[in-house]
């Protein structure tokens, strides 16, 4: 080859990446314009109804026990609710349904991350009771949690995490339908570089918000801290501070704050002022991350409960994964059933029923039994059975 020759040839592998680039971000692009136009259909769905569990003659509960230590612990959780609800039960104002197929090997030979049949199954009840679903890493598999939140609408994420000893008794409020969430399975690769996606809307803003400020006004609370990066991720999580400022003057009687989320982390574990704080309004994943360590200060992630707040539909879970670790090591009996006990009691208090809520509540703060997940503690169903006896 001549160096005309050669010269030519570099140019038309030029021209070849040049096109194959140019290519890429046109399909990049065009997946673009679908995700945009999809998130804004998705806002003229957000419902507003909510469903009046005071007027609801039948309250239906579907219980999944989803994977690894799931089973184990959502055996006793439904042995307790059977105990609790005994006369509701009975009488058929409470019917308490298993949904079948949420197992990872079920979604894996399926390739969907919630079958249809078992949406369809969910969709028939009125609130759930959820295990820990095991979400693949990588691949374009979404998790079975981020499905059910976006199915259902669960755009608010409650956390409870309190301390009585140090005064310590927050309220998180995590927005949990939007953010990096809603498009996390979805973002677009060119060679060498990947994006993602993060969406912010003023109606789910809004209604998180609001969630927030009314827990705070009906609970005698009296601050509301709102917490984002909105330094730096200046058009969403400025969006949702300033949508949050917009809700929070409908409850002048509350004080509001704002903290960016690298700090706030920090507060949590500043002895000297993490008890001001009460009630915590923010967006999903940072709210994702900051329950995990509130958890970890209250006692661990096996000790706190999480609810999934929709305007129709509900789901509590356990706070935690569904630890493959702790199966691995022959030692899941040894499972904490606390988070998805503290899940069933918020369960509880959602369908109208504080009196059991409470009957539970108290059993879990007193239950003299140690589980912790390690075989020189107590097993998850001795755990239980001493529960069982103080209820
Ligand atoms: C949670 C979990 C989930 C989340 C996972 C399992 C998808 O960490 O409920 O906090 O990231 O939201
Ligand atoms: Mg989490």
């Amino acid at each position: 080859m001549n160096s005309i020759e050669k010269a030519l040839n570099d140019l038309q592998n030029a021209v070849k990446d040049e096109l194959g680039v140019q290519a890429q971000i046109l399909s990049a692009v065009d997946s673009f314009r679908v995700l945009l136009k999809e998130q804004l259909e998705r806002i003229e769905k957000m419902s507003a109804e909510k469903v009046d569990f005071t007027k609801k003659e039948v309250v239906t509960i579907g219980l999944i026990d989803g994977d690894g230590i799931g089973p184990i612990i959502m055996a006793q959780a439904k042995r307790v609710l059977e105990k609790l609800l005994q006369e509701d039960i009975a009488s058929g104002k409470v019917v308490l349904k298993k949904i079948e197929g949420l197992t990872i090997e079920n979604r894996l030979a399926l390739n969907k991350s919630v079958p249809e049949d078992v949406l369809a199954q969910i969709k028939t009840c009125d609130v759930l009771l959820k295990g820990p679903t095991t979400t693949p890493m990588g691949g374009k598999m979404e998790s079975a949690n981020v499905t059910l939140r976006r199915e259902l609408d669960l755009y608010a994420n409650t956390r409870p995490v309190t301390i009585p000893e140090e005064g310590i008794d927050w309220m998180f409020f995590r927005e949990n339908t939007e953010g990096e969430y809603v498009l996390g399975s979805r973002g677009v690769e060119l060679p060498g570089m990947a994006v993602d996606f993060k969406v912010t809307t003023d109606a789910g803003t809004r209604r998180i918000a609001r969630a927030a400020f009314d827990y705070a006004r009906q609970n005698g609370k009296t601050r509301v801290s709102i917490v984002t990066k909105a330094n730096i991720m200046k058009k969403t999580d400025g969006k949702f501070t300033a949508i949050a400022h917009e809700v929070a003057a409908d409850y002048p009687e509350i004080t509001v704050d704002d903290w960016y989320i690298d700090i706030m982390t920090a507060n949590l574990v500043n002895t000297a002022i993490r008890n001001q704080f009460q009630v915590v309004l923010l967006p999903n994943l940072y709210g994702d991350i900051i329950t995990d360590e509130a958890a970890q200060i209250q006692g661990g992630v096996g000790t706190a409960g999480s609810a999934n707040i929709g305007d129709k539909f509900a789901m509590f879970e356990a706070i935690h994964g569904s630890a493959p670790r702790l199966l691995e090591l022959g030692l899941g009996d040894y499972a904490s059933p606390q988070s998805i006990l503290k899940a069933e009691a918020m369960l509880l208090r959602h369908i109208c029923r504080p009196a059991q809520a409470e009957r539970l509540e108290k059993a879990l703060e007193s239950c003299p039994v140690t589980v912790t997940g390690d075989p020189a503690n107590a097993t998850c169903s001795a755990y239980a059975d001493a529960l069982m006896e103080m209820l």
